[in-house]
């Protein structure tokens, strides 16, 4: 199989070469592309790979069988059609194709179902709402969802190398880039993405749409307030929900316990910087809310690598996902499994 990689030299696109290396994808070939063409700085099964400029007519020569794009928006909108006209599989990190009609947003863990094989456009979600849909699927399933509030705590890297960077040199003493509405050192910006009119940010529309979306509850009742703080990696989030039956908190606690893809932390708290490079979505502090006496209004601490489970394992799992319901020509799979496993 051969997989292109769109905006490797990025947060994203660095992270889903590591983890397609770590899950030992069945690739034959690896091709990294970027804004422009460079050789130093990355590898692949320890072997230096070199990238490219992501040109239309190089990646429709170069026919990969299957895409990553983590670029932007704009790179999506005008190189992801091309590819998937010429019968590439696209996996989308942009935020282009995600709430288009029919098209699902697929988190295995949550809703694997959802996944038309035969597709070719497989948008992954927005980082923050894959973190919270993990820890909500459960909840839904055993007891259904009223409405659900969010505030969140996003970490620098949710916008990218760039982000990391102004943090760096905010901390270094130089003067904001203006790479955040605000200050970012020493200070917390409820902020996330430009306005769009009506009060709420880009961030806190995706919140809400796409995790209505993944959850499949078009009508569930939500707001969100997104904000941003100086840590490197990995986003929180403060959540408040009501379910539609009323429960416990043992109750909520055993569902989210025996989850895919959520740890339970049954006492004690969890930060971002314990989850630094892990895949699992971690959930603390369930509680009821003071005061209900109807059993439906709890919270909880929610806290995953936005760039691992947020972005780029989710992609690469759906990969897997396509692979395992048998999208690509089993002896392909075979083939480059073993070659993967010698390397
Ligand atoms: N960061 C997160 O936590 C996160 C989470 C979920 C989804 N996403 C999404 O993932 C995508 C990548 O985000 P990121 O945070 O990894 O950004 P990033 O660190 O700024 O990296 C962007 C990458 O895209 C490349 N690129 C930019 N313009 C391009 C173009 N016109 N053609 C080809 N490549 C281009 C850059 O190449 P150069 O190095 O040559 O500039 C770089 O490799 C975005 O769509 C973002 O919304 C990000």
């Amino acid at each position: 199989m051969k997989v292109a990689v769109i905006g490797a030299t990025g947060v994203v696109g660095g992270m889903i070469v590591r983890v397609l290396e770590e899950r030992n994808v069945a690739i034959d070939t690896l091709l990294a592309y970027a804004s422009r063409e460079r050789a130093e700085g990355l590898s692949f099964r320890g072997a230096d790979l070199a990238v490219h400029a992501a040109t239309r007519e190089r990646l429709l020569a170069d026919r990969p069988d299957v895409a990553f794009f983590a670029s932007s928006d704009d790179a999506s909108a005008e190189l992801a059609g091309a590819l998937v006209d010429a019968g590439t599989i696209v996996i989308d990190n942009s935020a282009t194709f995600r709430m288009a009609e029919g098209v699902p947003l697929v988190v295995p863990e949550v809703n694997p179902h959802a996944m038309h094989v035969d597709d070719r456009i497989f948008p992954v979600a927005n980082c923050t709402a894959i973190v919270l849909t993990v820890a909500l699927a459960p909840i839904e399933r055993a007891f259904g969802l009223r409405s659900v509030r969010v505030a969140t705590y996003q970490a620098v890297s949710g916008a990218g190398r760039a982000g990391l960077d102004a943090l760096v040199r905010e901390e270094r003493g130089e003067s904001p880039d203006g790479t955040f509405a605000a200050p970012i050192f020493r200070n917390v910006v409820p902020q996330v993405g430009g306005y769009d009119g009506d009060g709420d940010t880009g961030e806190e529309k995706k919140v809400v749409a796409e995790t209505r979306k993944m959850l499949g509850r078009p009508d569930l009742v939500m707001a969100a307030t997104t904000v941003r703080v100086p840590v490197m990696r990995a986003h929180s989030e403060a959540v408040f929900f009501e379910t539609e039956l009323p429960s416990s908190v043992e109750a909520i606690r055993e569902a989210l316990r025996s989850a895919p893809g959520v740890v339970l932390h049954d006492r004690g708290i969890v930060t971002p910087r314990d989850v630094e490079d892990t895949d699992l979505v971690h959930v603390a502090r369930v509680r009821s809310e003071a005061d209900d006496r109807t059993d439906t209004h709890f919270q909880m601490w929610v806290v995953g690598d936005q760039l691992r489970k947020g972005a780029a394992t989710n992609a690469v799992q759906i990969l897997e996902l396509l692979i395992a319901r048998g999208r690509f020509p089993a002896d392909s799979v075979t083939l480059s499994l073993s070659k993967g496993e010698r390397s």
